[in-house]
């Protein structure tokens, strides 16, 4: 689980499990004033660094609405059936 703070103040945050050799996104939500500006990125983005530490080899998330598909897409998933998905691999950001 990941909290998201932006000056002191918790603006929302994201729960992921483990299944199987995957990673299912299963919330990430964010305060409507804290959206669109990279938070959503930076929580998923950390979420795939998790997965690829304990070697899954997909994150995926279902039930994404028409409204957030967009970030999905930008972010590399691709839908296949209901479920958005991604393939993991390490990706241009170092952790703090
Ligand atoms: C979905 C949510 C977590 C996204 O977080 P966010 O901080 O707003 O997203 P970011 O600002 O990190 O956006 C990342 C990229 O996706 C794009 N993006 C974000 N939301 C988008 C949308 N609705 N449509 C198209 N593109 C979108 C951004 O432009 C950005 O692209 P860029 O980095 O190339 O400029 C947030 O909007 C939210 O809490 N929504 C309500 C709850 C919800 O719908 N949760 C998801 C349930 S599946």
């Amino acid at each position: 689980m990941l909290i998201a703070e932006r000056d002191g103040e918790i603006v929302g945050g994201a729960l992921a499990f483990r299944a199987g050799g995957a990673v299912k996104l299963e919330v990430i939500a964010l305060a409507p004033e804290a959206r669109r500006s990279g938070i959503g990125r930076q929580l998923i983005e950390r979420i795939e660094d998790e997965a690829m530490r304990v070697g899954a080899r997909q994150l995926y998330l279902g039930g994404a609405t028409a409204e957030n598909r967009g970030l999905y897409w930008r972010l590399g998933f691709s839908e296949r059936r209901s479920l958005m998905q991604k393939a993991i691999q390490r990706h241009r950001r170092a952790p703090d």
